[in-house]
């Protein structure tokens, strides 16, 4: 039965009850209603409606239905109940009988759904954190296993300079670092209790908000009652932290992704992590990573489907707000699994150190320390960077790399050329250079690796 029949004459069209219900999804939702209803009937005895005795009989039996939901929550879905909301409710009745029927006094779905949504989200909220530092283990200890592995740095996908494979598992580990803090921050505006704001004007009841808030573990109460049932400004924010962290993962895989091919060949995933071709035989595809990669697209969407749901409504609680649910749900499930992924892909990913070196060696990466070396002997640097062009295109044409080309044909464009230039050019002192703060020189990787681990310690 649901929880409004009074005042219809006509039951629900069977077509209509299937669009408008939502314990198909919101059944997520149960533990949080449970506990939520518990901290709602403690709060019923300090303004008189419930006696001590009836509201520990209420305690009881929502704490038994709290562990039958936790043995099996599916079991939920069975139930033709409208939402979780009518759903703990009519199991309560089953319970306790009319004592049930009090728990609803003072209190509306709308402030009810507000904080279940809120206590779901703190709770996954914990969840992604996890995920979010375990990635990044995961990253700084490849970076361990990997500091001498040296490949091309690219901008534009062309061969730019010399990096370390070590350097760039750094820089994701910095953009995990910002999606956990996105995270807290996300945590410090969600951490509001709305339970208490009733329907949209405030409860009938002179109920110690903030002290409820308190029992559920909320930071501390809302402040206005229309805004506290009709915000979803968490369910948005939550989001946007999974949209930019997708995209995080997404170019971290497609990184992975062209490592991987034949042509790059700087590393071989695991057969753990990747699947075969049901025609060609060789074939060892990087599924998982195309997978995180395409995923970023769905989280994108929920975020801006959400966007559009909210935009326009008036204040203050409407049934479109139901639409918050699936698209959240799907969201942080997808990025949490992504997460837990790229982790799994790292584990055991083989770097193929000889490829990366050799790959480095080719395609004039060194061309800037040429440029550098003349600054040094006093040529300026827009003349340098015109005298290493045209050196590149002559040893292009010879098809040799610079380091290969005899010293005479090297003083040709520049006089200022010495025996000295050799050394300038390995790889070696391309990486040893940049040695300022966050540069790939080998003693700021180490730094930035112990940086990482302290952090995350
Ligand atoms: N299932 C609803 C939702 O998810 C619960 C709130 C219903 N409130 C109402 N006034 N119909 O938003």
């Amino acid at each position: 039965m649901a929880l409004w029949g009074g005042r219809f004459s006509q039951a629900a069209d069977q077509r209509f009850k299937l669009f408008n219900d939502s314990l198909r999804f919101d059944y997520r939702l149960a533990e949080h209603d449970i506990i939520g209803s518990v901290a709602w009937s403690r709060s019923l005895v300090t303004v008189g409606v419930l006696t001590k005795d009836e509201q520990s009989r209420l305690e009881d039996a929502l704490n038994m239905l709290l562990e039958e939901v936790r043995a099996n929550p599916e079991a939920i879905l069975a139930s033709e109940a409208e939402d979780i909301h009518s759903w703990v409710e009519q199991q309560l009745i089953e319970k306790v009988g009319n004592l049930g029927k009090k728990l609803h006094t003072g209190r509306s779905r709308n402030d009810q759904v507000a904080t279940d949504l809120k206590l779901w989200c703190k709770a996954q909220l914990t969840e992604l954190v996890d995920g979010v530092r375990q990635l990044q283990h995961a990253l700084v200890a490849t970076a361990e296993a990997n500091q001498d592995a040296v490949m091309p740095g690219y901008t534009h996908l062309q061969r730019a300079q010399p990096v370390t494979f070590a350097h760039w598992c750094l820089a994701y580990s910095e953009m995990l670092a910002r999606d956990e803090s996105r995270l807290q921050d996300t945590l410090k505006r969600l951490d509001v209790s709305p339970l208490g704001a009733g329907a949209l004007a405030g409860t009938a009841y002179p109920i110690d908000r903030e002290q409820l808030a308190g029992w559920l573990g909320f930071a501390s109460a809302t402040r206005n009652s229309l805004d506290s049932v009709s915000d979803r400004d968490h369910v948005l924010e939550l989001l946007s932290d999974a949209s930019i962290g997708m995209v995080h993962l997404s170019r971290f895989a497609e990184d992975l992704i062209f490592f991987n091919t034949g042509e790059a060949a700087f590393v071989e995933l695991s057969d753990r992590v990747t699947s075969g071709s049901s025609l060609m035989p060789q074939k060892k595809n990087p599924d998982a990573l195309e997978l995180i990669r395409g995923k970023c697209g769905r989280v994108q969407g929920a975020l801006t489907g959400m966007l559009m749901t909210l935009k326009g409504l008036p204040l203050a609680y409407n049934k479109d707000m139901q639409e918050d649910k699936e698209g959240l749900f799907d969201a942080l499930d997808t990025w949490l699994d992504c997460l837990h992924m790229a982790a799994l892909v790292l584990t055991d990913i083989q770097v193929k150190r000889p490829r990366c070196r050799e790959a480095a060696e080719q395609g004039y990466a060194n061309a800037t320390e040429l440029a550098d070396y003349l600054v040094a002997k006093g040529v300026p640097f827009r003349e340098a960077h015109h005298i290493v062009g045209e050196t590149v295109v002559e040893a292009i044409r010879q098809g040799v790399a610079l380091e290969a080309m005899p010293l005479t044909a090297l003083q040709a464009f520049s006089p200022a050329i010495g025996e000295d230039v050799y050394p300038a050019l390995s790889l070696a002192s391309c990486l040893e250079k940049r040695a300022a703060k966050g540069g790939v020189a080998p003693e700021q990787v180490a730094q930035a690796i112990a940086d990482a681990r302290a952090r995350l310690a």
